[in-house]
């Protein structure tokens, strides 16, 4: 296994290479399903709906088998997800996992509903899972932080300033790039010094400088040629 590298494939394709158990602490954000065929212009503003084919058809079963094999049976898991997507986690995790939490993050800083027929979308969801079934809580790697730091609500502006990569046109260069301080706060909690995370859908890279932040070992890859050539300089 090859520690701290992030390859361009597809992510069944680069889970097969992984050994069964090997790894301690998965921490993901696949496709959300969310993408619609064309983006919104409304006056000056372009309103990015479309976030790339990599948006359709998503099927989060056969990735997250694999994730359970390659995971030890006391690791942990967070996914990141949609609202219309927390049913088919949860079927997959009350099958054969530990399911233990569903965190809420909300974001300070939603897009607007321009339509205004709607509530506005302001959160997104993480479920949190522990591999084998038979553990008790208290097995596992958690580094509890204090209650204030520990509720089930991350509140946090979406990516703007320095953290959000942008490209010479000032556009973001991923549509969906998540906070380093969530990732950090999720791997500090269910992983020591040392252990391996692992992310197979890294976009520009975030989960893999969350780990190098916290001294963790990461490991994962992306399908898109240009993210993943910007995870390798980020890192
Ligand atoms: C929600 S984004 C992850 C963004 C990431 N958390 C970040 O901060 O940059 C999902 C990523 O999964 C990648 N992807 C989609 N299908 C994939 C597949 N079958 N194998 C590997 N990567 C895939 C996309 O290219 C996209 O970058």
């Amino acid at each position: 296994m090859e520690l701290n590298t992030i390859k361009c494939m597809d992510c069944l394709e680069y889970l097969k290479t992984l050994p069964d158990n090997s790894v301690d602490l998965v921490v993901t954000d696949p496709p959300y399903n969310v993408s619609q065929k064309a983006n919104i212009k409304y006056g000056n503003l372009n309103i990015v709906k479309n976030f790339g084919e990599w948006d359709f058809g998503f099927d989060p079963e056969p990735v997250m088998a694999e994730l359970k094999r390659v995971l030890k049976p006391k690791g942990q898991i967070f996914v990141f997800c949609s609202t219309e997507q927390i049913p088919q986690y949860m079927a997959i995790f009350k099958q054969n996992w530990f399911f233990r939490n569903l965190l809420v993050w909300c974001k300070t800083n939603p897009a607007p509903r321009l339509s205004k027929t709607n509530f506005v979308f302001a959160n997104e969801y993480i479920l949190y899972a522990i591999n084998d079934p038979e553990t008790k809580p208290g097995q596992v790697t958690f580094n509890f932080q204090g209650h204030k730091e520990m509720h089930n609500t991350l509140i946090t502006s979406a990516l703007q300033g320095k953290e959000r990569l942008r490209d010479e046109n000032h556009k973001a260069v991923h549509p969906t790039q998540k906070p380093l301080s969530i990732l950090r706060k999720l791997i500090e909690i269910a992983s020591n010094r040392g252990d391996i995370v692992l992310d197979p859908f890294m976009g520009v890279g975030s989960t893999a400088v969350a780990c190098k932040e916290t001294g963790r070992n990461f490991l994962g890859c992306d399908l898109d040629k240009i993210y993943h050539a910007i995870s390798l300089k980020r890192i």
